[in-house]
């Protein structure tokens, strides 16, 4: 038997930047990332995604519904050693990228903009897009973490046709919806998760993905894109795109 995919509104996204609740939420799902094992997923699907860029320019990278940052710096520590210069933006509707962080990613050699926006606006370019306003054409990646699941089908056709216009790579790691993820969210106050999180948890599991449920709504041209979608360590659901023949 398979859960219907079902999207509900996750506390954290109701809570102020500076709630308390809302930081100790933040704070979790660093502990989450670890039994996840968000970082090495990433680490281990971007590695050769540099391949193809240019070297005599920084790779663009833009992290969509990016949180405070400080999941993607993990994911750059180990990326830094063996990649090019990194131009990366910060995406999220919260304004919540701190000096410390940014300042952590420079140490690296990545320069860091943080863009406050809806993602959803951002696909439909209201907001004016950015890497076109610089002139810069398509970002070499974006990459999402426990994002895509905020949205519906129907929103989230809307934002992957947005990615595959604008950038030539893209990597989203998101719940996986199966019973045993699920058992799995039921248990995370035994992480130390507050009441925040120990919701959100459920739900995002509810709204996660499986199967080929987010290919089916990847519609580039075949032709043009190489995808993979696949599962990841023991509660993880991936989408991998990359363009071929990039122009
Ligand atoms: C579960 S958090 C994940 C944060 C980060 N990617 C990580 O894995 O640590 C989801 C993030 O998506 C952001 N978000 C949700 N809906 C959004 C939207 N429509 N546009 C931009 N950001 C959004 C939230 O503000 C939040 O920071």
């Amino acid at each position: 038997m398979s859960m219907t995919r079902i999207v509900g509104s996750e506390i954290l996204d109701g809570l102020a930047a500076d709630d308390p609740a809302a930081r100790r939420s933040r704070r979790d799902l660093r502990r989450v990332h670890r039994v996840m094992g968000t970082r090495s997923i990433i680490r281990r699907a971007l590695r050769g995604t540099t391949a193809s860029v240019p070297d005599n320019r920084p790779l663009r990278v833009l992290e969509l519904g990016a949180g405070d940052g400080s999941l993607m710096l993990g994911v750059a520590r180990a990326l830094a050693p063996t990649w090019p210069q990194v131009e990366l933006t910060l995406l999220d509707r919260q304004d919540l990228v701190s000096l410390e962080i940014i300042e952590n990613y420079a140490r690296l050699g990545w320069t860091v903009l943080v863009q406050v926006v809806d993602a959803l606006e951002w696909a439909a370019g209201t907001t004016g897009s950015l890497q076109k306003a610089n002139g810069l054409g398509r970002w070499d990646l974006i990459v999402a973490n426990l994002f895509l699941h905020h949205f519906e089908d129907s929103q989230l056709a809307v934002l992957l046709n947005s990615i595959t216009e604008k950038s030539n790579g893209f990597f989203a790691c998101e719940p996986r919806r199966t019973w045993f993820s699920l058992a799995g969210s039921h248990l995370a106050g035994l992480i130390g998760a507050g009441a925040v999180t120990r919701e959100d948890a459920v739900l995002s599991v509810h709204a996660g993905f499986r199967d080929k449920e987010l290919s089916a709504l990847w519609s580039a041209d075949p032709d043009e894109w190489q995808v993979q979608e696949y599962s990841a360590g023991l509660f993880s659901h991936c989408l991998h795109a990359e363009r071929v023949g990039r122009s």
